[in-house]
């Protein structure tokens, strides 16, 4: 079974990707999406997003990080993905999932759930431009308004020759509202030959056993989840519902994120009660934390309420 960390903007940034796989057992991460437009990013653009690039395409516990590109320029995203692969990026992923309104305006991610052909033009063009030993995949939605082309689109991606497809089952217009349709991917998997990864509402091994179930499929990709719940992986790979990290623990990897780099401390501040404010979902201790910090500006001040 593969267990991959979701791409989410501005959550499962280097950081949180750092401290997330530092305890979690993840076959590969994948980075926020890079929106290509009309140009070839310059490579401080790309270290930013994707530190790891320096250190061989991987976090520092060794875990691969994926490089995920959203746009509809297909020679564009063709040379963009042959200069991140040429900095280092072990894989690229090609975002159809995008629900963002300003993104579906100009023509991308999930908008582009309704034009296959487009899909297609796209994926084949990044697949052509690097190395056949690098893999190329996509993740899409099950649709943008409806699930008419949810066929037509995962065949389009296999036939552009992708090497896997993840699908977050609920379509654009489902948005994030409960539940992910695990069901509606098992159709998917009988079509295609290349492996689906299936994706959405994984908060515990109990969900990650029923998607599997449901969808058919033998891997999958945690977001929230996993930012919510940092031992997840370790509770599915153990099958088992019981935390596996003890809040000492998950102490510790809060230090581990505070001292990482952000360009602000204000910056960092936020970053650190978002996360806080998701683990209070899941640990007594983080509402008590939570209930403590969030009201402190201070760095300083906020780091002494985790130390005590
Ligand atoms: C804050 C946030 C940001 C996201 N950013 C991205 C992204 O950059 N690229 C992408 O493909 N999906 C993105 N997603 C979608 C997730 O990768 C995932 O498909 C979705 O959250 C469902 O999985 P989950 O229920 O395990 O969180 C984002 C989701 C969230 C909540």
């Amino acid at each position: 079974m593969k267990l991959v960390l979701a791409p989410m903007e501005g959550l499962t940034d280097p950081i949180m990707r750092d401290v997330l796989t530092h305890v979690g057992s993840f076959d590969w991460c994948v980075t926020e999406f890079i929106r290509i437009t009309d140009s070839i990013l310059p490579d401080h653009i790309y270290y930013s997003f994707c530190p790891e690039l320096k250190n061989s395409g991987k976090t520092a516990a060794g875990t691969p990080v994926h490089v995920q590109f959203l746009g509809n320029n297909p020679e564009m995203l063709a040379a963009n993905a042959a200069k991140v692969v040429e900095l280092g990026a072990p894989a690229i992923d090609l975002n159809f999932g995008c629900p963002a309104k300003t993104v579906n305006r100009h023509r991308g991610g999930s908008v582009l759930l309704d034009e296959p052909e487009t899909v297609h033009l796209l994926v084949k063009a990044v697949r052509d431009a690097v190395p056949a030993h690098i893999p190329v995949s996509a993740k899409m939605r099950l649709g943008y308004l409806d699930e008419n082309h949810t066929l037509d689109n995962a065949h389009a991606i296999e036939d552009a020759g992708a090497n896997w497809l993840t699908v977050h089952a609920r379509t654009k217009a489902d948005g994030y509202t409960p539940p992910a349709y695990w069901e509606k991917i098992q159709p998917i998997v009988e079509a295609l030959d290349i492996n689906v990864i299936a994706n959405g509402e994984i908060w515990n091994n109990t969900d990650a056993k029923a998607c599997i179930a449901q969808s058919d499929c033998h891997d999958i990709m945690i977001g929230r989840g996993a930012v919510t719940t940092p031992d997840l992986t370790l509770c599915i790979r153990e099958n088992s519902d019981q935390a596996i990290l003890s809040w000492p623990e998950l102490v510790q990897l809060q230090q581990r994120f505070l001292s990482g780099q952000y360009k602000t401390e204000i910056g960092m501040i936020g970053r650190y009660k978002q996360w806080l404010g998701m683990m209070t979902k899941a640990y007594p201790e983080a509402q008590e934390l939570w209930a403590k910090v969030k009201k402190e500006k201070q760095l300083e001040l906020i780091i002494s309420h985790l130390n005590t």
